[in-house]
């Protein structure tokens, strides 16, 4: 096959785990790959593993892409790159800590890094993939973007971002042979939580059940891809996860405020039938019923008193 003419595929944040295993897959997969991250040494050293490893071409990029003139550099360089068959917008990072107490410019680089890349990349690389009818794109966020996460107020929006951009872009696609997917990875073993922002992240907290390797989330994002699913959440367990915690969110504050309103219906109920209300419920049947009786013998008594009145009157 000639390396001139082959697919390219094009990772971000490609230098370790998740990004790293996306260029493993793909170059198995016979694609010329275009890496790109910000730490050149990790990017050589995989580069020339992958070239040694598949009859495949690997160009690296370095690049950081919370800086704006860094991104207009990638896009602008992304149009121009021929047969590109898939883009994966990989790169990310984590913080820990209240809104209030993270630095604002790591939180503006997260913007930058999560959606503006995201963005302007899809942007630069869709009208070639229309043309040939033929492409996807991955852009890689979380399960944290289903559910709101205080100590992670920024990390989770700007993936709720890439799940709902995706999803609106892909249903835009439909009929145009390219394909995009919201790649949403659960708890993956990588080195995303080896950051300072992760020091007290004790990971032994998290069951192990609930951990993904970065290999097995590719491979289940490529094959997703296939299937042409808009959201993909990598795991039955994750997606169990997500649907507990949706019903945490949004359903359980309804549900308590249901079931409190119908338990203190009933309570109010159930104390009117105590023995003590039970007697002045019975006195007060009693009464009403005396009052009733009052006022019937009364006008018993009233309408026979005229009927005699009326009869001695007709007879006298
Ligand atoms: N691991 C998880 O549990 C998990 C769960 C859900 C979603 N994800 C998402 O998966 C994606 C990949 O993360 P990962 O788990 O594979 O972690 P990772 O090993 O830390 O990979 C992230 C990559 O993105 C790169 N990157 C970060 N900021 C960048 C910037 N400004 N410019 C260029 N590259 C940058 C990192 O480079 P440096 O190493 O040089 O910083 C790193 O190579 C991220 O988007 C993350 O949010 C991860």
């Amino acid at each position: 096959m000639n390396r001139n003419t082959m697919e390219t595929a094009f990772i971000t944040g490609a230098s370790s785990g998740i990004g790293a295993a996306f260029a493993c897959q793909l170059a198995a997969r016979r694609k010329n790959l275009i890496l790109l991250d910000k730490q050149k040494e990790q990017l050589i050293t995989l580069a020339t593993r992958l070239q040694e490893q598949y009859p495949v071409t690997v160009k690296i990029l370095v690049a950081d892409l919370s800086n704006p003139v860094d991104i207009e550099k990638i896009e602008n360089y992304i149009i121009m790159i021929k047969n590109l068959d898939i883009l994966i917008n990989n790169a990310g990072f984590g913080t820990s800590g209240n809104f209030i107490e993270v630095n604002l410019s790591k939180q503006l680089d997260m913007i930058h890094v999560h959606i503006i890349a995201t963005m302007r990349f899809c942007r630069a690389a869709l009208p070639g993939m229309i043309a040939h009818r033929k492409g996807s794109i991955i852009n890689v966020s979380s399960i944290g973007a289903f559910k709101p996460i205080p100590g992670s107020v920024t990390y989770s929006s700007t993936k709720a971002y890439l799940v709902t951009f995706s999803e609106a872009l892909q249903t835009e696609l439909v009929g145009t042979g390219v394909k995009v997917q919201a790649l949403c990875p659960g708890f993956t073993h990588t080195g995303f939580h080896n950051t300072p922002e992760f020091g007290n992240f004790n990971r032994s907290r998290i069951p192990k059940i609930f951990w993904m390797t970065a290999e097995e989330v590719a491979v289940k994002s490529l094959k997703a891809l296939r299937r042409g699913r808009a959201i993909y959440i990598p795991g039955f367990k994750n997606r169990l996860l997500v649907i507990l915690a949706r019903i945490i969110t949004y359903k359980l504050p309804f549900i308590l405020k249901w079931v409190r309103k119908n338990f203190d219906t009933s309570r109010q109920a159930f104390s009117s039938l105590s023995p003590q209300n039970m007697h002045s419920t019975r006195i007060q049947h009693s009464e009403d019923f005396s009052c009733w009786q009052e006022t019937t013998l009364k006008e018993i008594n009233d309408d026979s008193s005229t009927k005699t009145e009326r009869y001695l009157s007709d007879k006298g």
